[in-house]
């Protein structure tokens, strides 16, 4: 398993790292013991980062990697989790919470969830535009010095957002959507934590699925049926960049979504990519996608199957755009 550091004061960490978001259910339903298996399959695969959400299934996720992680030496891993985020019963997303006393009060839950002592790299999911930046990354930062949290990293935010963070304390990483489909990061952000010396950890590579070549529409359990790029007006577009993207990778000998997963890690040395494999089929096929190096005549051709901006429909529900630092 190959390895990067996130920025220059950020962990060492397998540069592919496993989002467990999907196992609890953002996707449809996951087989428990599929999930845990995949995770364990991970960690024995030289995977050391593990993305989660303490309002991923509302406390599922973290209740999960607590089991699957059990009896693991707890330095062979890294676990990233997500505060912030308030959600009603019925899975109602209404807003952000990342005052001071919210931020100290999310830890604890989730320290006591998860069955550990420390969360690596603690994130506030989206900007709470009703507190500063730095009140929040402040109150990291207090739990930094008390020994529960290792670094600090930011989620979809915009760059003036990351350098006010940045100042308050050394950033790790930014976590932010980055794919074929969805390259916002590109023009502000990046040239930002490049300049700062902040990582990025990618996620959406496979832009949830559409980049995999397994997507198909009309799974009635699927949530994604919601999100405007699955559409039913947007979904055959975005498939046929996919099939032009199957092409390069038919002839690369790999397959459509090792070859996303490898464009986006060769975009900049400082970016891990996460994958939201819940299966240990689907872990198998991406780990080994940092195989496929990529010449400068290969990225030209992707770039011609799939060129910048070429995805129809926003990346998130109407609802859900205003809360990202950046756009498509
Ligand atoms: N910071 C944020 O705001 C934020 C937002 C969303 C997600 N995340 C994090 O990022 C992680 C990844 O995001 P994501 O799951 O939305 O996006 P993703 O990795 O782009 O897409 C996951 C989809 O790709 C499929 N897939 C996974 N590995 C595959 C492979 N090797 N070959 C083919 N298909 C494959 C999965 O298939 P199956 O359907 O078969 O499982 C699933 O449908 C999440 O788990 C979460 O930890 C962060």
């Amino acid at each position: 398993m190959q390895t990067r550091t996130l920025g220059s004061t950020g962990p060492t960490v397998s540069a592919v790292g496993l989002g467990a978001m999907s196992m609890s259910g953002a996707y449809g339903p996951a087989d428990r013991g599929e999930s845990i298996a995949t995770v364990r399959a991970a960690l024995d695969a030289g995977v050391t980062l593990v993305d989660t959400g303490d309002f991923y299934g509302m406390g599922h996720n973290e209740l999960l990697l607590s089991e699957a992680l059990r009896g693991r030496d707890r330095d062979s891993y890294l676990l990233s989790v997500k505060f912030g985020q308030q959600v009603g019963p019925g899975m109602r997303f209404s807003g952000q919470d990342c005052r001071p006393a919210s931020v100290r009060n999310f830890l604890s839950y989730s320290l006591t969830r998860l069955g550990v002592d420390h969360v690596d790299i603690y994130r506030p999911a989206r900007l709470d535009r009703s507190v500063p930046i730095e009140d929040t990354i402040g109150a990291i930062k207090e739990m930094i010095d008390a020994g529960y949290v290792r670094y600090v990293g930011l989620s979809e935010v915009d760059a003036e957002t990351v350098r006010r963070a940045h100042a308050v304390h050394p950033v790790a990483d930014l976590q932010i959507e980055y794919s074929l489909l969805s390259r916002a990061v590109e023009a502000d952000v990046l040239p930002t934590l490049q300049e700062l010396g902040i990582g990025l950890t990618a996620y959406g590579v496979l832009g949830r699925g559409l980049l995999s070549g397994n997507w198909v529409p009309g799974r009635a359990d699927d949530p994604r049926n919601h999100s405007p790029r699955f559409s039913a007006e947007n979904a055959s577009h975005n498939l046929a960049l996919v099939d032009a993207l199957r092409r390069v990778a038919d002839a690369k000998g790999c397959t459509v979504a090792q070859l996303a997963i490898a464009w986006v890690a060769a975009q900049d040395p400082s970016i891990v990519a996460l994958v939201g494999a819940r299966t240990r089929q689907r872990l198998a096929e991406a780990l080994p996608a940092l195989d496929v190096k990529l010449s400068a005549d290969d990225l030209e051709e992707i770039e011609a199957a799939v060129p910048k901006g070429a995805a129809r429909g926003d990346r998130y529900p109407a609802a859900f755009m205003s809360s990202l630092g950046v756009g498509n």
